[in-house]
């Protein structure tokens, strides 16, 4: 019987230096796609996995996230008084209990590796989730709902992964397959960022992680890596040096790569197709564009 995971971890320290300006004030992770920020994506994702510890990794000027996460008795009173109970509900529904929210700081961007452990005091010896909020995931079944039912299989660590195509791949972390199983893949190693003559596969490694508490040691003994980062990959990498099993998971989903303006504007086309009250208006304006596009060629 594996550990059930009920931590997560969400590293939200980066500088967001690829939305400046508007990250010089608003953090990343409260961009919003279409009504809701990219941080409640993430939550609602961790929530439907059985997570209910939720860790996060500040910085400076993220006051704003630590914000949205209080109730607002204030705003659900008057949406109350003025029977908007459909938007009341709305609210509501992002209220996060008590004691359930932890932060923490990190005081340096010094990469995503560094940014998890700083979490190390709120994880133990349990294995935890990480979850990266730019990366969002559509899908039926949430992504890491997914991955917490291939884990309770397999144990060991598991990456959330996707094949990308083998130009992009020097973008990511990169998968070295031991054995194919189909959604699960075994790896035999990992290496973040490669040459595009050097990447093992194109199956690059995607924002969702479920780990052992092993990783934390591991980063705190392992030196600067790509882009003289501490790299969460290297970290896993050390699992698998070390004898044990390392997996990655074909979620099934479409991931849109938030962090990056063109996924940021793919997933806001994408989503508000998905809404049944913007659907019509916004797919006529799409189409309306196309023609004039075409027409102007
Ligand atoms: P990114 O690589 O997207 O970096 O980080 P970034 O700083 O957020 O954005 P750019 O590249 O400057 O535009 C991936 C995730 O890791 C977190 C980020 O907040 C994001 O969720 N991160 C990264 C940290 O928490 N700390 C770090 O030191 C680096």
């Amino acid at each position: 019987m594996k550990n059930k995971i009920t931590k997560a971890i969400f590293p939200v320290a980066g500088l967001g230096t690829r939305f400046l300006p508007a990250t010089k004030s608003v953090p990343k992770e409260i961009m919003t796609l279409v009504d809701r920020p990219l941080i409640q994506y993430a939550i609602d994702e961790a929530r439907a996995a059985g997570i209910k510890e939720f860790v996060f990794v500040t910085s400076r000027g993220k006051s704003a996230l630590e914000d949205y996460f209080d109730h607002a008795p204030e705003l659900e009173a008057a949406l109350r008084r003025s029977g908007k109970d459909e938007l009341l509900e709305v609210l509501k529904s992002t209220n996060m209990e008590s004691g359930a929210i932890a932060y923490v700081r990190q005081h340096r961007a010094m990469g995503l590796g560094h940014a998890v452990s700083c979490a190390k005091r709120f994880i133990g010896n349990e294995p935890f989730a990480v979850i990266l909020p730019d990366d969002v995931i559509a899908a039926e079944t949430p992504c890491l709902q997914q991955m917490v039912e291939a884990y309770a299989e397999t144990g060991g660590c598991m990456v959330a992964a996707m094949e990308v195509p083998p130009e992009k791949a020097s973008s990511y972390g990169v998968l070295d397959i031991k054995e194919d199983m189909g959604s699960i893949v075994s790896v035999k190693g990992m290496v973040e960022k490669p040459k595009a003559e050097d990447a093992p596969s194109n199956l690059a490694v995607i924002g969702r992680y479920i780990l052992t508490p092993k990783v934390m040691n591991n980063l705190n003994k392992i030196d600067k890596g790509a882009g003289g980062e501490i790299q969460l990959t290297d970290a896993i990498a050390e699992e698998i040096r070390q004898g044990r099993d390392v997996f990655g998971y074909r979620f099934r989903g479409q991931r849109f790569d938030c962090g990056s303006k063109a996924g940021f504007l793919q997933a806001t086309v994408a989503f508000g197709l998905a809404r049944e009250d913007l659907r019509h208006e916004l797919a006529a304006y799409l189409d309306e564009m196309v023609s004039l596009r075409k027409a102007a060629q």
